[in-house]
């Protein structure tokens, strides 16, 4: 839902009820406050979807009017409110002024929206959302709550106390608040109106409330405003009109400042000379307690369930509001301990006793710093933040100030700005906040500016006991929800290695790759045991994850986009293990075939000295087949152990076994854990003759470089590299991905190399041996993942 500092005008455009074209508009009903509480209209409302707007709505359709609204998006707020009556449009259309007697408008909506142009050219009478808000509310004791941060928190904390006081008030705050049921609710029964306040396009000042909370006062909206002065002359209007009284932060000094002379004036804090005072803040975890004293009187104990000192200043407005309209303390402690926090307010997305994930509204560095302030409270090890800035005209104004407003959080991931209906600003970016964390010396931040890939930035760095926390008033909460959904299967995996194997979310593969590009792998999972593994294999088939295993990845291109599903990587414990016995050796897939060719020298078995050629693991050398020296694997392999697709194991030996060259078929379905090797008694100096001729021929034919070994089959007329070499494509290159010099069937990494650039280079070799050959070139390397 768009929070309500979101429906603002374009700052170029000017409001359409100003200027020549406000002339020929239709003078207002002469009493707006009665048109829309005592009689009942046709109204229709233009940028309806809005979090303001949809309270209007709501509040119209409860108080008996004929509701229609028009919005160039749908969202859950819209269908809901077609639930209670709303008749609704996606788009605007000029003829839905016709049939209406009113029409109310969003400050987000442009001059020449086509249901605005068509009530003018009618005259019917149209009004912003402020207006509307400001004249119903005079049928009631309005209740404002203004100021820059914590409003929506705080008018819905006073109209649930009010409400549980027995008050039946009206309320409007500007996001779902699930404790109240509804964003705006009309109640005929009661006196009072809570409302929150929107300061960010100046309408605070349509508002003659009986009473106005001030939370604090700040640079903010620098859009709209000069600077503080002009904020504050309008904070100074909205206390002008206020009938009763105006309850200030005297913790605020510039709230202060500007309300301490007020006769009217009821001040709360933790200050000394606060009317209202919290004494004993004691803030854990999830919850703080205090002590409430008026005067020089102590009213009791409270008990917040919403977190950080902040909300202690929020209570206490609250406190000092409903103690001045006569509810007894207790009553309003008891309500406060059951006050839940709005949605996107310190909003728990999700809790287990490794991870904690929780989202916050907070945009501005002020709110930043209470909420990061707030997560390191709770307790967790680290603090991660994914942060989305809010608006281009914000970032750059208070770019300073955002660079200083992560102090508490132990890695921040930044992304690009959310414009909300800003038009980009040149060179106002996510990196200009990143270049400011860092100039204020903070060491773990990053930037990453495609905000589908941040789940991934921050989740690659979890680890057990952190909080991650997503800060924006845009759609950052998206990122933190898939993480959330992510880490429910993360934790499902980490459930079933045990304390002994790893989980990691999205880790790249291009650490794990020696031709060093790849996405992440969703899953990383590395097993320590055959019986991890089976129950892995069984996990992802009730889950229907997709479940890859990769070895040492040498003969692996893995695409930029990563691999999607579960990425098994069987490594050390059961995969580790080497014994030998008598003239064989037992190995598991995750040792590499060079290991095999060393146990064989240390045993003085002899004929598995080409494994040392081999830069993979048995289980890639079984997958593929792998050679060297004109040897392959399955002439040396007697036994293979796998899982199957069930996670069951079996045992096959060589005759059972279908292999081909460079590929043996059982291993696409099913998983090798173990093989069984067997060489010959051979004299040790010839064992290390041997080997010494594998390690020359790489060393001679083969580059040092970061490759993926042989790109291509040898096809039958040709090996492969000689084919490459005598197309003349050595060095030919795509981007940093590079035909080897040394050896034609290899494709270098020249460092930072894409997977994209690797696999436009094979196309063009592939085109061009089959234009100038004939032949049709197979790759050797294995391509897997999605596009970046
Ligand atoms: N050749 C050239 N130009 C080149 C590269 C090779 O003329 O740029 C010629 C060589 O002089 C030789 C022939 O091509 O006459 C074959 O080359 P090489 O002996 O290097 O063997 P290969 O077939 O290219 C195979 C394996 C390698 C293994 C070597 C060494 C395949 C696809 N490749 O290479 O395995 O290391 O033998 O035993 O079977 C791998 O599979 O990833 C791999 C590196």
């Amino acid at each position: 839902m768009k929070p309500v500092s979101e429906e603002r005008r374009a700052p170029e455009q000017p409001p359409p009820w100003t200027g020549p074209a406000a002339t020929s508009e239709r003078a207002l009903p002469l009493d707006l406050p009665g048109f829309l509480t005592r009689e009942r209209h046709r109204i229709h409302l233009v940028g309806v979807a809005g979090s303001g707007m949809s309270g209007i709505a709501a509040l119209l359709i409860e108080l008996g009017h004929t509701v229609s609204g028009s919005d160039k998006v749908s969202t859950l707020e819209t269908d809901r409110l077609q639930r209670l009556g709303l008749s609704f449009r996606e788009q605007h259309r000029p003829e839905d002024a016709g049939t209406a007697d009113l029409i109310i408008f969003s400050s987000a909506i442009k001059r020449d929206n086509p249901i605005l142009v068509s009530a003018r050219n009618y005259g019917k009478p149209i009004v912003r959302r402020a207006e509307a808000l400001a004249a119903i509310m005079r049928s009631k004791h309005g209740i404002v709550i203004a100021g820059m941060h914590g409003k929506t928190t705080t008018s819905a904390m006073a109209a649930h106390v009010l409400r549980e006081g027995g008050l039946h008030p009206c309320h409007y705050v500007g996001a779902e608040i699930p404790i109240l049921g509804m964003n705006a609710h009309w109640d005929s029964r009661g006196e009072y109106f809570v409302a929150e306040g929107d300061e960010s396009d100046g309408t605070i000042a349509l508002f003659r409330p009986e009473h106005t909370l001030i939370l604090n006062i700040e640079e903010e909206h620098l859009d709209f405003y000069a600077d503080l002065d002009a904020i504050e002359k309008v904070f100074a209007q909205l206390i002008t009109q206020t009938v009763g009284t105006v309850f200030y932060n005297i913790d605020d000094k510039n709230a202060a400042r500007v309300c301490r002379s007020l006769a009217r004036g009821i001040s709360y804090g933790f200050a000394d000379d606060g009317d209202y005072r919290a004494v004993d803040i004691r803030l854990t975890g999830f919850a703080s307690r205090f002590r409430v004293h008026r005067g020089g009187q102590d009213l009791g104990e409270a008990i917040l369930n919403v977190p950080g000192q902040h909300n202690v200043h929020n209570a206490l407005a609250v406190i000092a509001l409903a103690s001045e309209l006569g509810i007894a303390f207790e009553k309003i402690a008891k309500s406060l301990a059951k006050f839940e926090h709005a949605r996107r307010r310190f909003e728990i997305k999700y809790d287990s006793p490794r991870f904690l994930l929780v989202d916050d509204y907070g945009h501005h560095p002020t709110e930043i710093r209470a909420t990061l302030k707030a997560a390191r409270s709770v307790g967790c090890k680290r603090v991660l933040t994914i942060f989305q800035p809010h608006r281009y005209s914000r970032t750059k104004a208070l770019r300073k100030e955002f660079g200083c407003a992560f102090d508490d959080a132990d890695r921040v991931v930044v992304t690009d700005v959310y414009g909300s209906n800003e038009a980009p600003i040149p060179g106002v970016t996510g990196q200009i906040i990143v270049d400011e964390i860092v100039r204020h010396e903070h060491r773990g931040v990053s930037y990453e500016p495609r905000l589908e890939w941040v789940h991934r930035a921050v989740g690659n760095m979890l680890e057990s006991g952190d909080l991650v926390l997503s800060l924006g008033a845009g759609n950052i909460h998206e990122q933190l929800s898939v993480l959330a959904a992510d880490l429910v299967i993360a934790e499902k995996l980490k459930e079933v290695v045990g304390e002994d194997g790893e989980v990691h979310l999205y880790e790249p593969l291009s650490k794990h790759t020696t031709l060093r590009v790849g996405g992440p792998a969703q899953f990383w999972v590395e097993p320590r045991t055959e019986k991890a593994f089976a129950k892995l294999i069984r996990l992802c088939r009730d889950e229907n994850l997709p479940l890859f295993v990769m070895g040492r990845g040498s003969n692996l291109l893995v695409r930029d986009g990563g691999v999607h599903g579960v990425v098994v990587h069987p490594r050390g414990g059961d995969f580790g293990r080497i014994d030998v016995n008598g003239h064989e050796i037992t190995a598991g897939v995750g040792a590499r075939l060079r290991e095999v060719a060393y146990a064989g020298k240390a045993a003085g078995i002899g004929g598995m000295e080409w494994m040392e050629g081999i830069p993979g693991a048995v289980g890639g050398g079984l997958r593929m087949n792998a050679g060297a020296m004109g040897s392959q694997t399955f002439e040396n392999v007697v036994s293979v152990r796998y899982l199957d697709a069930n996670g069951e194991v079996h045992t096959k030996s060589r005759d059972e076994l279908e292999v081909h060259y460079r590929d043996f078929p059982l291993l696409e379905k099913n998983f090798a854990v173990s093989a069984v090797f067997r060489g010959q008694p051979a004299p040790r100096e010839e064992i290390v003759r041997k080997l010494e001729a594998s390690q020359e021929k790489r060393r001679t034919s083969q580059p040092a470089a970061k490759s993926a070994g042989c790109i291509f089959k040898n096809p039958d007329s040709c090996p492969a590299g000689k084919l490459v070499d005598e197309l003349g494509l050595k060095n030919a290159h795509v981007g940093k991905a590079r035909v080897s010099e040394v050896h034609g069937n290899f494709i270098v990494n020249d460092g930072g190399a894409t997977a994209a650039e690797m696999l436009e280079l094979i196309e063009k070799i592939k085109t061009t041996a089959l234009a100038k050959r004939g032949i049709e070139l197979e790759t050797e390397v294995q391509i897997v993942g999605e596009p970046g």
